[in-house]
């Protein structure tokens, strides 16, 4: 894979719609009461640096971290942000996903969010409901204007061949895993097919959860950089082509360090030293989920 240049920092979905390759996770927020004002304020912080991307969930602080993005949207929505460029990205619990259970969800999430159209909604993971049933709900929620477009996560290669394969399943835009430098098994399948049928994957716990933020190799790497090993290892994901990342970071100096990651190009020789410490897959992996 040729390694992106500053320019192709980003993804393009199958509608040809192109959107920044760096967003932000928001797991974890809206968990406590308490801690809501300096959340909305670090999402405030993350769109004023520049973030347009931003990733939830209904199941995030069941429903808590959805109303904290609600709040810092509408701010920077009347702060001259414009709507079109955010891309608002939501998932729905597999439970919901059921062809009447999408619509009462959807218009839950949208009520928190304070919006009036989700741009990317996801099934969180695979469960019980066929998935026929749910790509018919998220299909009407399109006609009605309150998703404009729909895709899954925690798929593996098998469950995205088997959505293909039923009516209105290669409406797919994208498929959010796990990938990050300790866990690379998605390279070995999964993102070669993707990348194939041009459909962004969106890498979730990029940094493992902050588990590679004081990893001894990295820092070796992140050294000859002047940077961090949160900011190696992000470079290290955004670097190939499809691959959205979103960080979860609520400090203003991890906001600012991932915003700059997106500058870092790893040369040849730290490509061989991350190849190294972290070995691709060499066979098929279970897809590892959080
Ligand atoms: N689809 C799914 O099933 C699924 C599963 C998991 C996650 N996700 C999504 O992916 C997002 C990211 O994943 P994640 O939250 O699991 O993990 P992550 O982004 O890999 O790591 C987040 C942790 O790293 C810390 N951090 C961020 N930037 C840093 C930096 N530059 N230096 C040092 N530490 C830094 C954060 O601290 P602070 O917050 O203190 O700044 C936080 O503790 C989630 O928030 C969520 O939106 C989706």
């Amino acid at each position: 894979m040729d390694a992106r240049t500053a320019r192709s920092l980003e993804v393009t979905f199958p509608s040809g719609e192109e959107r920044p390759a760096l967003g932000l996770g928001t797991w974890r927020m809206g968990e406590d009461a308490g801690q809501r004002a300096a959340e909305v304020r670090a999402l405030r912080l993350a769109l004023d640096i520049g973030y347009r991307v931003i990733d939830t969930a209904e199941m995030y602080g069941d429903g808590g971290a959805e109303c904290v993005l609600g709040l810092a949207l509408t701010e920077a929505l009347r702060e001259g942000v414009r709507r079109e460029e955010l891309f608002v990205v939501s998932k729905i619990l597999p439970p919901n996903a059921s062809e009447r259970g999408v619509q009462a969800a959807c218009e839950a999430s949208l009520r928190r969010l304070r919006l009036d159209c989700i741009d990317l909604y996801l099934l969180h993971w695979r469960g019980g409901v066929p998935l026929a049933e749910t790509v018919r709900g998220f299909e009407q929620l399109q006609r009605r204007g309150w998703i404009r477009q729909w895709g899954v996560s925690n798929f593996d290669l098998d469950d995205l061949r088997e959505l293909a394969s039923v009516p209105g399943g290669k409406g797919c835009a994208a498929n959010q895993v796990y990938y990050s430098l300790s866990e690379r098994g998605v390279e070995f399948d999964l993102l070669p097919w993707q990348q194939l049928h041009q459909m962004p994957l969106m890498a979730y716990s990029p940094i493992d959860q902050g588990g590679l933020v004081d990893h001894p190799g990295l820092r070796a790497v992140a050294e000859g950089h002047r940077a961090t090993p949160a900011q190696v290892a992000l470079a290290w994901v955004l670097r190939q082509a499809g691959v959205m990342a979103v960080p979860k970071a609520s400090r203003a100096v991890h906001l600012r360090q991932n915003w700059a990651a997106r500058e870092l190009r790893l040369g040849e020789s730290d490509l061989a030293q991350l190849g190294r410490l972290f070995p691709p897959p060499r066979s098929k992996r279970a897809l590892a989920v959080r």
